[in-house]
């Protein structure tokens, strides 16, 4: 009886030892490795130069303004594609808000101005770090400087793809 129960022990043991080594692997296996996305919140990005606006409408009814880092700004004034490596651009968004304050002026509601923040989103050409996404590193972060989730973060290359023309990037240089 006690032989017959050290045996079951023993294959029990060895059943879970097996699974530890097995499992992990068989979901490297079936799993891509995760792209790397962008981590920290490039510095000085708020101090960078204007390169468009833009507004989108619907839930999100948003302001955005697109700013470039130096690689970037020169880059766009040069027409220069693919975008060179060292290239952040950033996408800094804010509610878009009636201004009653300007509107009161103009007698009528006609004056939008950025409201409350409610991302920042960037784009970090790295050609080797972010080989897995055409070279660009994507990430958003909340107004507080916290990454955004990764799940969420898993939608913005698919969607930039689309972009492929233009290196990925939707956003013209506005003169
Ligand atoms: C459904 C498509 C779509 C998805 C998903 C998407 N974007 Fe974009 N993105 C756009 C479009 C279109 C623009 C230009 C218009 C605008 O800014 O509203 C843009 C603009 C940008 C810009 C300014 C540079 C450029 O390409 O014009 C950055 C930076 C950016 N997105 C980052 C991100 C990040 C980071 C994610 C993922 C969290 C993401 N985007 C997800 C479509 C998308």
């Amino acid at each position: 009886m006690i032989k017959r129960f050290t045996f079951l022990l023993v294959a029990v043991a060895t059943m879970a030892v097996l699974l530890a080594v097995i499992a992990p692997a068989a979901d490297h296996a079936n799993q891509q490795p995760a792209a790397p996305f962008v981590t920290q919140i490039p510095h000085g990005y708020r101090n960078w130069m204007w390169i468009s606006s833009a507004h989108e409408a619907g839930n999100l009814n948003s302001l955005g303004a697109v700013l470039g880092n130096d690689v970037a700004f020169k880059a766009y004034r040069e027409g220069k594609l693919p975008f060179p490596e060292g290239t952040i651009i950033a996408a800094l968004h804010y509610r878009n808000v009636p201004s009653d304050e300007n509107n009161k002026v103009f007698g009528q509601v006609q004056s939008f101005v950025p409201g409350v923040p409610t991302n920042i989103q960037f784009m970090v050409k790295d050609s080797k770090k972010y080989a897995a996404t055409s070279g660009w590193g994507f990430a958003t972060f909340t107004p507080d400087g916290k990454p955004a989730s990764v799940a969420s973060m898993k939608s913005c290359f698919p969607c930039h793809e689309k972009a492929k023309a233009t290196d990925l990037v939707f956003t013209r240089y506005a003169p």
